[in-house]
């Protein structure tokens, strides 16, 4: 399948992996590219410049496909070092990047230069403008039902894409609730030429998490996921568990009154422990509703490969058979 988005990234199938804190290391995002698919090493989990170089190098010596880096501008206490973390994206010879959390303009004229596709993740029309004036190369839209941070807006994909399809000139991926073939095939009825996924790869052989995340997301419905820090603005789609049903009491009890402080026992410095460590009730971890369709832990090929192999059967069979028949 030819789309600009494949073109753009020099990738053979329109899948990317979002970048995803204590996911996104070197192994998950060589599987991807291995398979076809666009790897992200997630920069802030390495954190410093030097690290992020090192696991540039580490995910080179395990693919020859390219692969990008995710760089999130979240509120943060104590600022990553961007400039740095920018340079060994560039010195690593990486020629892909995905934005997301805040405006990247500050940090697009070092790409431009470096000849490095910026892809800028959003979750409204609004903000894909604005990543398109400021010169980013495509976007990710990233609608209501993604793990992660949604945004404030609330709308789902069926109205996000085709309304991105409407507004939008650069090329722009499908994010959030996205998982198989029939993602694939809506996402590009509806104007996207690709789509990202996050919950979907960490439940492959080859994510670098802890067997009980992946059964974690294998086990849950699409009912199992809740969305905390709305009262901070900082909306964020986890993975239900004792750690996130005692977060929300607090945001039930303290209302207006709710400060980061109040819950940073439940969000702080949690995924090293969940992620690494297996112990699924250490706080909130960002969980897609998509955690629904998920029922098996595939190798990323195995998982890209049915993908490919599906959608053209949906377009060739099922949709084109409607026209035929
Ligand atoms: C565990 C996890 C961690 C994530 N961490 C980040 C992150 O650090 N930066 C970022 O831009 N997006 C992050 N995301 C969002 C994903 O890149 C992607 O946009 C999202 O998962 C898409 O929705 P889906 O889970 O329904 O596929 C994370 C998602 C998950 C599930």
């Amino acid at each position: 399948m030819k789309t600009r988005i494949t073109e753009m990234f020099g990738i053979e199938h329109p899948i990317i992996q979002g970048g995803m804190h204590y996911v996104g290391f070197a192994e998950m995002a060589a599987a991807v590219s291995n398979a076809g698919g666009l790897g992200i090493i997630t920069g802030l989990t390495q954190g410093t410049p030097e690290k992020l170089a090192n696991e540039i190098a580490r995910c080179k010596d395990m693919t020859d496909k390219p692969f990008g880096v995710n760089l999130t501008f979240l509120p943060t206490v104590n600022a990553p070092d961007y400039p740095g973390l920018v340079k060994a994206i560039i010195d690593g010879g990486v020629k892909a990047v995905e934005t997301a959390g805040n405006n990247p303009a500050q940090v697009l004229p070092y790409f431009k230069d470096a000849g490095v596709k910026v892809i800028h993740k959003c979750t409204s029309v609004r903000h894909s403008l604005k990543a398109q004036s400021i010169g980013c190369d495509a976007v990710s839209v990233d609608g209501f039902e993604c793990g992660g941070h949604p945004g404030e807006d609330d709308i789902p994909n069926m109205i996000l894409l085709p309304r991105a399809a409407d507004e939008l000139d650069i090329p722009f991926v499908a994010s959030g609730g996205m998982a198989d073939a029939r993602s694939l095939v809506a996402s590009l009825a509806m104007g996207a030429e690709g789509m990202n996924m996050g919950t979907r790869f960490i439940a492959t052989q080859e994510a670098p998490v802890h067997e009980n995340v992946k059964k974690a997301i294998v086990a849950a419905s699409e009912l199992d996921t809740r969305l905390v820090m709305r009262p901070l603005r900082n909306t964020e789609r986890v993975m239900t568990n004792d750690a996130v049903e005692r977060l929300l009491e607090k945001e039930r009890k303290l209302g207006d009154d709710l400060k980061f402080e109040n819950i940073i026992e439940e969000v702080a410095g949690v995924y090293p422990r969940i992620m690494t460590e297996g112990d699924m009730d250490a706080g909130a971890w960002s969980c897609g509703m998509v955690a629904g369709l998920i029922n098996d832990i595939p190798t990323c090929k195995e998982l890209i490969d049915g993908i490919m192999a599906e959608a053209e059967v949906l377009i060739r069979q099922r949709l084109a058979g409607f026209l035929d028949a």
